[in-house]
C-alpha cells in the first residue's frame, strides 16, 4: 500500500489557473507521485476543469451539500495525476474567473461553494465515497481552509492535516451567518476558533485547526509573523509558530525550459543564446514594436494588482521611457480594471515603444519570458514568486522587490559596476516609483556591458529551483502528520535521511 495524500485546492494547471497556486498544485502532485506517494488533487468542477480532465467517472454523490454535489474522478490531461472534481450547481456556472464576475465583484456564494469543497474532502476522509481514504489532507489557501475544522467537527481520526498558505492577503472572510449552514459547530464560531472581527474566516479556520501550517518560502514565513506582512493574522500565526514550516515552491523545469519549450520561436540554452535573439524579435513583433535587436526590452507579466505594484509601475515606466530613449516595454497581464486601463493608455501614449496585451495568455507568457531582456516584477509582498524564476530560466534578468520568496531565490547584482559573482538579478527596496526607476537604471547600466550581462544571465539560467528538495520536505511533514500505523508508508527509499520536516522556528 502507498501513502495517500489528498491535495485540496481551488486551481491546478491545466484545468484552471489564475496565478502561481495552479502551477504549484499540479507540479507538487506530480513530484510526489514520482516519489511513490499516491497524491491526488480535489478541486471544484468548474466547467473548464470538467471539459479538460480525462476519464472522469462517478465517485459518489454528496446529497447533503447545498444544491447537492457529485464527485467525479479522473486525471490531468496527459499526466499521471489523479484529479477529483466536485460538481455542484454553483461551480457549474463559473465559466471565467473562478472567484469574481466580469465586473471584478466577488461571487456572492463563494462561502457556500468553498465550504462545499471542504465538505467533499471530509466525505472522502470519512470513506463516504468510492475513493480511498487519504492518510494526510493537504489544504491550500483559504479556499480549502475549512477542511481541518470540519474534519475535527466530524470527529474523523487518523487523517493528518496540513494547511499551506500561498497568500495571506486572501482570507475568505464572510458573514458569520453562513457558519451554521456550513456545519461549523457553535464552539468553533468564537475568537478562539474561526471568528475574525465578527466574521467567519476560512483562512483563520485553517490556521487554527490544521495540525501543521506551512508557507512557500522561508523569508515569507518570517514576514507573516510581523504586523507589516501579517494581514491581521500575525498574532494567530505567532501562537502556532512551532507548527509553522517553510517549504519553498519548486519550478516545473520541463514546462519552463528554453531548450525544449514548444511555445517559443526558437529554443536556446546558456551555451548558445542565438535562439534568444530570435525570440526577442518575435516578442517585439507580437507586441507591435520595431524589431530592434539593440533595444533593451523590459517585460512585465503578472496580475495587475496592488500586490504586484501595478500602480508604482504606471508612474515609474514613463520616467524610464523618457530616460532611456531606446528602451521598449512589453506588458502582459490582467487584474484591476483601473490598472488595465492605465497600461493600455501607456501603450497608446508611447506607441511603438510600449506593447500591451490585457488578458491571460499562456503562450504569450512563454514568449515574454523567452524574448525579453529583463522582467520588472515589483511586489509589496511576495510569498514565493514563480514568475521571476520562470524568466531566469530564459536568461531574462529579474528586477524585483526585496521581499518574501524573492529574497530567498534571487541574488542581487549589487551597487558597484561589477556584479557579485553569484548575481542573478537586481533587487530593490520600497514601493516609491523612484525605487523602481533606480533599479531599472541599474539593470540598464549592466545591460550595456555584454560580458557582465551574460555572466548574470548564466547564473540566472543555472539557478536550481526544481521540486527535488521541497518535495522531500513535504513528505517529511506528511510523515510527521500521519497516524502511527501509516507513518512507515512515508519512509521512501529515495528520501535522503538528512531531510527533516523543516520547522520555521521553534518556540
Ligand atoms: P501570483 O501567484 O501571486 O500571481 P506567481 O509569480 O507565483 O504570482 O505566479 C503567477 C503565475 O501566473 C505564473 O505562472 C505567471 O506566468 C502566470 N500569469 C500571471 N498573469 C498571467 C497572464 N496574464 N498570462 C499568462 N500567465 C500569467
Ligand atoms: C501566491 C503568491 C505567490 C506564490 C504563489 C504560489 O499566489 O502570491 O508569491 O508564488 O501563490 O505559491
Amino acid at each position: 500500500m502507498n501513502a495517500r495524500v489528498l491535495i485540496v485546492a481551488s486551481e491546478a494547471v491545466p484545468l484552471v489557473k489564475t496565478g502561481g497556486l495552479a502551477d504549484v498544485i499540479t507540479s507538487l502532485a506530480r513530484s510526489l507521485r514520482k516519489r511513490g506517494i499516491d497524491a491526488s488533487i480535489l478541486m471544484p468542477g468548474y466547467p473548464t476543469a470538467l471539459a479538460r480532465a480525462t476519464g472522469l467517472q462517478d465517485a459518489g454523490m454528496l446529497p447533503d451539500l447545498p444544491g447537492g454535489g457529485r464527485l467525479l474522478a479522473g486525471s490531468m490531461p496527459g499526466q499521471d495525476v489523479p484529479v477529483i472534481l466536485l460538481r455542484t450547481p454553483a461551480f457549474d456556472t463559473r465559466h471565467g474567473n473562478p472567484y469574481v464576475d466580469d465586473a471584478g465583484t466577488e461571487f456572492a456564494d463563494n462561502a457556500l461553494c468553498f465550504g462545499a469543497l471542504a465538505h467533499a474532502a471530509v466525505a472522502i476522509c470519512a470513506g463516504r465515497t468510492t475513493l480511498a481514504r487519504p492518510h494526510v489532507v493537504h489544504a491550500n489557501d483559504w479556499h480549502a481552509g475549512l477542511v481541518p475544522a470540519l474534519l475535527r467537527a466530524a470527529g474523523i481520526q487518523g487523517t493528518g492535516t496540513l494547511l499551506t498558505i500561498h497568500n495571506l492577503a486572501f482570507q475568505g472572510n464572510y458573514p458569520m451567518a453562513h457558519a451554521a449552514l456550513l456545519g461549523i459547530p457553535p464552539e468553533m464560531r468564537t475568537a478562539e476558533g474561526c471568528e475574525y472581527w465578527g466574521q467567519l474566516s476560512f483562512l483563520k479556520a485553517g490556521i487554527r485547526y490544521a495540525d501543521c501550517i506551512s508557507t512557500v518560502s522561508h523569508s515569507y514565513a518570517g514576514e507573516i509573523l510581523t504586523p507589516r506582512f501579517g494581514h491581521g493574522m500575525d498574532g494567530l500565526l505567532s501562537a502556532r509558530r512551532k507548527d509553522l514550516h517553510a517549504i519553498r515552491n519548486g519550478v516545473d523545469t520541463s514546462t519552463w525550459d528554453p531548450a525544449t519549450d514548444p511555445l517559443i520561436a526558437r529554443q536556446f540554452g546558456p551555451l548558445d543564446m542565438r535562439g534568444k535573439s530570435v525570440c526577442k524579435r518575435e516578442l517585439q513583433t507580437l507586441f507591435g514594436l520595431p524589431a530592434d535587436p539593440f533595444a533593451p526590452v523590459l517585460a512585465l507579466g503578472s496580475r495587475m494588482t496592488h500586490q504586484k505594484m501595478a500602480d508604482v509601475a504606471l508612474v515609474a515606466l514613463p520616467e524610464v521611457l523618457q530616460r532611456f530613449p531606446r528602451a521598449q516595454v512589453v506588458i502582459l497581464g490582467r487584474g484591476d480594471h483601473g490598472y488595465e486601463a492605465g497600461f493600455a493608455a501607456l501603450a497608446k501614449h508611447f506607441s511603438g515603444r510600449v506593447g500591451v496585451h490585457i488578458g491571460y495568455d499562456e503562450q504569450r507568457a512563454h514568449a515574454l519570458h523567452a524574448g525579453a531582456d529583463m522582467l520588472l516584477h515589483g511586489s509589496r509582498f511576495e510569498p514565493f514568486g514563480l514568475t521571476p524564476l520562470y524568466s531566469m530560466r530564459y536568461g531574462t534578468i529579474p528586477i524585483a522587490s526585496r521581499v518574501g520568496g524573492i529574497i530567498d531565490t534571487i541574488v542581487d547584482a549589487g551597487l558597484s559596476g561589477t556584479p557579485c559573482k553569484e548575481a542573478s538579478g537586481i533587487l530593490f527596496d520600497g514601493d516609491a516609483p523612484s525605487n523602481m526607476t533606480a533599479a531599472v537604471s541599474r539593470a540598464f547600466d549592466l545591460y550595456v556591458n555584454p560580458s557582465r550581462w551574460h555572466a548574470v544571465q548564466c547564473n540566472a539560467m543555472a539557478a536550481d529551483f526544481s521540486w527535488e528538495q521541497p518535495v522531500q520536505e513535504y513528505i517529511a511533514v506528511y510523515r510527521a502528520l500521519a497516524s502511527d500505523d501509516a507513518r512507515a508508508l512515508f519512509d521512501l527509499p529515495l528520501i535522503s535521511s538528512d531531510v527533516q520536516a523543516v520547522q520555521y522556528m521553534t518556540a
